[in-house]
Order: structure tokens, then sequence, then C-alpha cells
């Protein structure tokens, strides 16, 4: 429902447009249909792509949410182009910029996966991986910052706001996914430097880690995950106007949980005055680590 949080007029996001990468199914199309019941027009993006990437296995999904928030009377258009082009990314923006005049809200979320062992993973698997998350977030963010740093150049006020999808993956890695687990933290470096580096432009970054049931979590944890709409209201917070102030930060979000994320900082440090020997350094950071609490375990470690 429209306007559901008070004083905020017909919609969290009305007037805003938003683009959603990879909005053709599961997480990306849950947050289309929550931003445009928000009152955002929506860029539905989706170069329709089979689960490990394969080109065109499953047609045009991007069409059918369109079609679907339109028949419940919001805005969007179609884009069916490989964000992890330079073709692809700024035509996503000139997409936007065509059909609503304006942009105000990017979601990085499209993706897909190459599982194997690291002794099986192969180059190609590695790069198709890191290529459609870790350049398939950068580009767009690229082309739609310099959008909006001529926006404020010329003296137009930009609220703007960039959510990007990580992973739990990316938070501590996951067995079986050394690709997918590099390509989601190179995503949370990213975010940090775009939080710093957009600021003075009115730009918001912010990071999620969701976990949903979707195609990619089909199989043995899926049936016991929730819905991927659980993730979006988050989403289309970090989207509005209404996260003003917030960036920079990473969330978890499953179903009806939100956890701030708080990364890496010092712990237990020590200092010698002189050059350690191998022996003393070692005797050092032992007593260092009992001090410490043992890091988190990859998800599917024994
Ligand atoms: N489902 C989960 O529990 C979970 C957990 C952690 C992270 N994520 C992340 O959330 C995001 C969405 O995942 P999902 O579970 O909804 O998967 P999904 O496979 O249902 O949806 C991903 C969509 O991205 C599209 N896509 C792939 N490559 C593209 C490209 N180059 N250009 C445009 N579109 C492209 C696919 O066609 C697909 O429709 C991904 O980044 C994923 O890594 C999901």
């Amino acid at each position: 429902m429209p306007g559901t949080e008070p004083g905020t007029g017909p919609g969290l996001a009305h007037g805003r447009t938003v683009i959603v990468t990879g909005a053709g199914r599961g997480l990306g199309r849950a947050h289309a249909l929550a931003f445009a019941a928000e009152g955002a027009n929506v860029v539905v993006n989706d170069l329709g792509v089979g689960l490990d990437g394969a080109p065109g296995a499953e047609g045009g999904p991007a069409a059918a949410v369109v079609a679907e928030i339109l028949a419940r009377g919001g805005a969007a258009v179609a884009h069916g182009g490989d964000i992890a082009t330079e073709a692809g990314a700024s035509g996503l923006v000139s997409a936007a910029l065509d059909a609503f005049g304006r942009l105000d809200t990017l979601v990085n979320n499209a993706g897909f996966l190459r599982d194997r062992m690291l002794v099986n993973l192969d180059g190609d698997d590695w790069d198709a991986v890191l290529r459609v998350h870790l350049k398939g977030h950068f580009l767009p963010l690229r082309h739609a910052a310099g959008y909006w740093r001529a926006e404020a150049k010329a003296g137009r006020p930009v609220a703007a706001r960039i959510v990007n999808t990580s992973s739990g993956a990316g938070l501590l890695g996951s067995v079986g996914q050394g690709n997918y687990s590099a390509a989601k933290a190179g995503i949370l470096g990213l975010t940090f430097v775009a939080a710093a580096e957009l600021a003075g432009y009115g730009v918001q970054v912010n990071a999620i880690a969701p976990a949903a049931r979707t195609r990619m979590t089909e199989g043995a944890i899926a049936a016991a995950l929730p819905e991927p709409e659980d993730v979006s209201p988050l989403v289309v917070w970090l989207g509005s106007d209404a996260s003003e102030g917030v960036t920079g930060q990473v969330f978890e979000a499953e179903g009806g949980r939100i956890t701030v994320m708080q990364g890496w900082r010092p712990g237990p440090t020590a200092r010698s005055a002189t050059r350690w020997s191998p022996v003393e350094a070692g005797r050092a950071t032992r007593k260092l680590l009992a001090q410490s609490d043992p890091p988190l375990p990859p998800y599917g470690a024994r």
C-alpha cells in the first residue's frame, strides 16, 4: 500500500525514479514491485540469463515485471541490457532519463553463480562471476554517479541513493563459492569508497546482504528461507529520501530481521620498539589471538 509511513505523502518513494538491475526475478523483482507500490517510477533491468549466466536461456523476464507494475497502476519501463558492459550500463541510465526525465536511486542486484570448490574452479568461472557482480555493480554506479555529479554541479538538489547487493558469502566466505565470495566482498569495498567519494554530490551508498528463497538458493537451504518480498522494505527505505544521513553501512536482511553488520576494526595489538624476530612476532601474535574472539566460520565450513 502506498503511503504506509505517516507524513510521507502518497508513498515513500513518490516522484523518484529507481533503477533495479536483475529485476526480472527473485529479489530484484520484489524490490521493483515494492518501489512501484511506494510511488516510484521503476526501470526494470534484466538480461534474462540462466542461473549460471548462460545467455538468453529464459527469455525476457523484465517485460513481465513491467506488465505487473502497470497492471497495478504503477509506472515502469523495461531494459534488457547487460549491466556489466559499458553500453549496457550507460544505456540503463539513459533509459531512466528518457522515460522519466530523472534518476534518483540505483539498486545494484543482478548476478549469477558458478559454484565450484577452488581446486575445480577454472579461470572462466572466476572471470564470469567477478564480472557480473563486481563490474556489474561498478559500471551502473559510475554512470549514475556521473549524472548526479553533473546535476550537483549545475546547482540542482541531489538526494540520490545507491543500494548494493553483497551476501553472507562476501561477509564471511562460503565454501564452494570462492569466486562469488571474492566478488561480494569486493562489493563491500566498492560501497565504502563510493559512500566517501560521492557524499559531496548528495549520493548515499549502502549495501545489503540478503537471504531469500529464489532460484539462486534452490535446493537444500531454500525451503527454510523466507520470501524475497521480506527484504524489499529495507531496500525501499534505503532508496528513499527518508534514509537521509545513512551511508557507508552494511545490513543483513532476512525475513523480518535487519542487522547492522559491523566490519573490520582493530582488535588486540602488540608493538615492539625494535624490529621483531620471526619467533618474537609469532609469540606476540599467539598472545594477541588468545585475547581475541575467533573469527566466525565461513558458510558451509565443517
Ligand atoms: N537469494 C539469496 O538468498 C541471496 C543471498 C545473498 C545474495 N543474493 C544476491 O541477491 C541478488 C539477486 O539474487 P536472486 O536470488 O534474486 O537471484 P535470481 O537468479 O532470481 O535473479 C537474478 C537476476 O539477475 C539477472 N541477471 C544476471 N546477469 C545479468 C546481467 N549481466 N545483466 C542484467 N541482468 C542480469 C538474471 O537474469 C536474474 O533474473 C544477487 O546479486 C545475489 O547474489 C541473493
